[in-house]
């Protein structure tokens, strides 16, 4: 899978493509670049954005800056998902990282100040997606936290080949968030661990663990 990230800040992602997990990805195939909208905008010293039409306050970032970098990146032709991150958007959820996973190929375009030209929604975007309703100071966080679920969505990124099958909103848990887990030591401070936990006996154990995410779905 090919991820690039558009954003006016590409120092963000050079950390992110560092670290543990993400190395794990790109060692088994997963390609994580980013164009600075900047270098590729097509304005004098790299301006990317201008005054809302209908006046008030904030910047936005023009249509024509996010066209520039798009065909920077892959000339003409584009038949990929494209998504601009945006609080307004479709809410981000576990359904959607799996639909992303599967993409040979994805941009995530990283709005900043007051977003994105709506052009960039509608004529250049494929999806528009929000992580929550509520409002960051731009894309960036956003698209790192769509890489990150994405990620680990693709084959070999957990350690544990098992570890995302049965986790939180997986099709093995009936899509509720998952069971508690626990560790040692079995006695904390007169906190113990449920006996079935340590019974050994696996079926028990399964049918507890499904238990527990149901009642966790109920809330
Ligand atoms: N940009 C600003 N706020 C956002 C959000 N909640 N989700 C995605 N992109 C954003």
């Amino acid at each position: 899978m090919n991820i690039d990230v558009f954003t006016l800040f590409p120092d963000w992602f050079r950390w992110f493509g560092e670290q543990r997990h993400v190395r794990n990805a790109i060692e088994r195939g997963l390609e994580l670049d980013h164009v600075d909208m900047r270098a590729t905008s097509p304005l004098d010293g790299g301006r990317v954005d201008d005054t809302p039409y209908g006046g008030g306050a904030g910047m936005v970032i023009r249509v024509d800056v996010v066209e520039a970098a798009l065909e920077a990146r892959y000339g003409a032709q584009r038949d990929h998902r494209i998504v601009a991150l945006a609080a307004g958007g479709r809410r981000f959820d576990e359904r959607l990282a799996l639909e992303l996973a599967a993409e040979p190929r994805l941009s995530l375009l990283c709005g900043r100040y007051e977003g994105f030209d709506e052009r960039v929604h509608t004529e250049l975007a494929t999806d528009v997606v929000s992580i929550g309703p509520y409002v960051l100071s731009g894309g960036e966080l956003a698209a790192m936290v769509v890489c990150d679920a994405v990620i680990r969505k693709l084959p070999g990124a957990l350690g544990h080949a098992d570890s995302a099958v049965e986790e939180s909103f997986s099709e093995a848990l009936e899509g509720a968030p998952e069971y508690p887990h626990y560790t040692r030591p079995v006695d904390w401070r007169g906190h113990g661990v449920p006996d079935v936990l340590v019974s050994g006996d696996h079926a028990r154990i399964r049918e507890w663990r499904l238990e527990q995410a149901r009642s966790r779905a109920k809330g």
